[in-house]
């Protein structure tokens, strides 16, 4: 089977009630990014920290994966597919999405603050001053902020490398490094790009499909059916 590699942004979750970044009402205009999202916001304030995730994940609990979720699993039937996520949430495994690869990190996982290896599971909504690792130390999100490494980068990039098929879903590509993996992928592989708004890429030979991603997931498996000559 082919490879199809499927990288996705905040817009693959906005179906499912999940805020984007970017967008006109969207996270970044009702929080400053540096004070929520940044080693130095940790340092400065972790109770506002804490509190903005512990927000993120009261409603991450709340939603359910939408039909843009579900149809990349129904790709799974025709391609190997290799999901390669700037999202926190979960929804993509919870539609049963087989290969899965966080770029920014999981809401519902915290970190040990002095050992990066250890990470755990939250259960429940909220993660609190106090709550600690077994070495001692507080637990952080475990979010990758601005400002820090991005450690799946490279395993992300060996994967786009090996796309046969590479689609884009929901993603402004506004986030460095995750917005250059498009550029791993092979010279002349077909390349879609599903967004219901205009994204800047200098990539010329993308096919846009110009829906939100519930409709521009069927219409994208819809095309490569067509084009397989399957009858599915
Ligand atoms: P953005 O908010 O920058 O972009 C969201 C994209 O989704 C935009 O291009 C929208 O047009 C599109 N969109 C909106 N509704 C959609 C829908 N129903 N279906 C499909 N697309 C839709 O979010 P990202 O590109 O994911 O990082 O942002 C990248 C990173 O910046 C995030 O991972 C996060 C953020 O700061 C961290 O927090 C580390």
């Amino acid at each position: 089977m082919k490879n199809l590699v499927v990288l996705t942004g905040a817009g693959i979750s906005a179906e499912s009630g999940i805020k984007t970044f970017r967008e006109m009402g969207g996270l970044w205009e009702e929080y400053d990014v540096m004070e929520v999202a940044s080693p130095h916001a940790w340092e400065n304030n972790q109770e506002l920290v804490m509190r903005f995730y512990n927000e993120r994940r009261k409603k991450l609990l709340e939603a359910s994966p939408n039909e843009g979720h579900i149809g990349l699993v129904e790709l799974e039937k025709y391609f190997n597919v290799h999901i390669v996520t700037q999202n926190v949430d979960d929804l993509h495994e919870r539609a049963g999405s087989k290969n899965i690869l966080h770029l920014h990190g999981e809401l519902k996982k915290s970190r040990s603050t002095i050992d990066p290896n250890l990470i755990y599971e939250i259960s429940g909504w909220e993660l609190k001053t106090g709550d600690k690792c077994e070495k001692g130390s507080q637990l952080r999100p475990h979010i990758v902020w601005f400002g820090e490494a991005v450690p799946a980068i490279a395993e992300a990039a060996d994967i786009c490398e090996k796309a046969d098929i590479f689609v884009v879903v929901g993603t402004s590509l506004n986030v460095y490094p995750a917005a250059g993996l498009i550029d791993y992928a092979p010279n002349g592989i077909p390349v879609f790009l599903i967004d219901p708004n205009d994204v800047g890429t200098k990539n010329t030979e993308i096919t846009f499909i110009k829906e939100k991603a519930g409709t521009g997931v069927q219409k994208l498996i819809g095309f490569l059916k067509e084009k397989s000559g399957s009858n599915d």
